[in-house]
């Protein structure tokens, strides 16, 4: 057994792509963490399915979450990356874990307010207001100790971490209390055209997304279309200069320089400067990436090879530790 710490996190696989912010607020930190921690990576299709997913792309939506997952560097040798309907124990542990979750803690979910919303809460889903139960079970079941996530996902930390508390007090010591990972400068990237709401793989518009699969010329056309101000100076205001702090901010993730260095080095250059900068930063990231990518979903068999045996790693830690839970709470085992 490994005595290294614990770590898990995960993505919904909503769309063909990751976006820029996920890459930064998220896989750049499992990038990092994997080497010094035991990492389990999941692709969370469950979760996915709270809003309406399309079936017919789901599937393919997954194989190429999971690819981006290892042409971004996790290796799934040494990490755990799986998909979550792979293994029953998540939805399983969810089950008991709704169960012990009050309805009013879940209604304050900021995700879930902010989500149904959208389309107004009487048609939101059950699933969709259980989503963080359900990352509740992701975590608990495998006695994390690090959660990497963008600052969003904090909330949905903290009800992980009473809930484990609430079951290991009624029940006895069961679950290992996780601890939410954020990076506190890369927390939230926000969208290009709209550089004061997040940016997000469900955005309304697509002008404002940077995806990690997009074709390069794409990529350039939008970061150097970004919105900034009338103003010149290229300095980190995130109230005055939303835009322009965006764009330091991801520039700061993509060259592993620091903010105020960036701002130094930009003294007297004009916004131009900077995207065409940023531009080039990020198309040399992710152009290797895509491609990587793509050579793997070229062999969609050797990806679900891959994908079955992590599954199997993923189930020797749940399965026992579900276990655990069902005869903690008093069922009757299966003889
Ligand atoms: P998802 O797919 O919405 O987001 C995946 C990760 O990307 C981060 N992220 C961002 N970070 C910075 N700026 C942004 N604009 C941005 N957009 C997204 C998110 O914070 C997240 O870390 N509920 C999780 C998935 C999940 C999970 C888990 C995570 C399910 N079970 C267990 C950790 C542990 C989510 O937000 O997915």
């Amino acid at each position: 057994m490994s005595t290294k710490p614990r770590l898990f996190s995960g993505m919904q696989p909503s769309a063909d792509s990751l976006q820029i912010g996920n890459y930064i607020g998220a896989l750049l930190q499992w990038r990092e963490m994997q080497t010094t921690n035991d990492a389990i990576f999941c692709v969370v299709d469950l979760h996915a399915l709270t809003v309406p997913q399309d079936p017919k792309l789901l599937a393919e939506q997954t194989r190429k979450t999971a690819a981006q997952y290892i042409a971004a560097g996790i290796d799934p040798e040494k990490s755990i990356l799986f998909v979550q309907s792979h293994v029953p124990a998540h939805p399983q542990l969810a089950w008991i874990l709704n169960t012990i979750t009050g309805f009013g803690e879940a209604s304050r979910m900021t995700q879930f307010k902010d989500k149904a919303a959208k389309t107004g809460t009487d048609s939101a889903s059950v699933g969709l207001f259980a989503y963080p139960v359900l990352m509740a079970a992701d975590i608990l079941l495998y006695d994390t100790v690090a959660v990497p996530v963008g600052d969003d996902q904090k909330q949905h930390v903290e009800l992980t971490r009473d809930v484990a508390n609430r079951f290991n007090s009624r029940f006895g010591d069961t679950f290992v209390v996780p601890e939410p990972v954020i990076m506190k400068a890369t927390a939230r990237i926000y969208d290009l055209q709209n550089p004061t709401s997040k940016m997000s793989k469900s955005a309304a518009s697509d002008a404002g997304v940077v995806w990690m699969l997009d074709d390069p010329g794409k990529t350039a056309k939008k970061i150097k279309s970004a919105v900034t101000d009338d103003d010149r100076e290229i300095r980190f205001d995130r109230g005055a200069k939303p835009g322009v702090s965006n764009l330091l901010t991801i520039l700061s993730a993509f060259t592993g320089e620091s903010v105020p260095a960036l701002e130094a080095s930009f003294a007297g250059k004009g916004y131009g400067d900077l995207k065409t900068t940023v531009a080039d930063a990020v198309v040399a990231t992710f152009d290797p990436m895509r491609a990587r990518a793509l050579e793997l979903l070229d062999d969609p068999a050797e990806l679900d090879r891959i994908l079955g045996r992590n599954a199997e790693r993923a189930l020797a830690i749940a399965g026992p530790k579900l276990e655990l839970v069902y005869d903690r709470v008093g069922l009757l085992r299966r003889s």
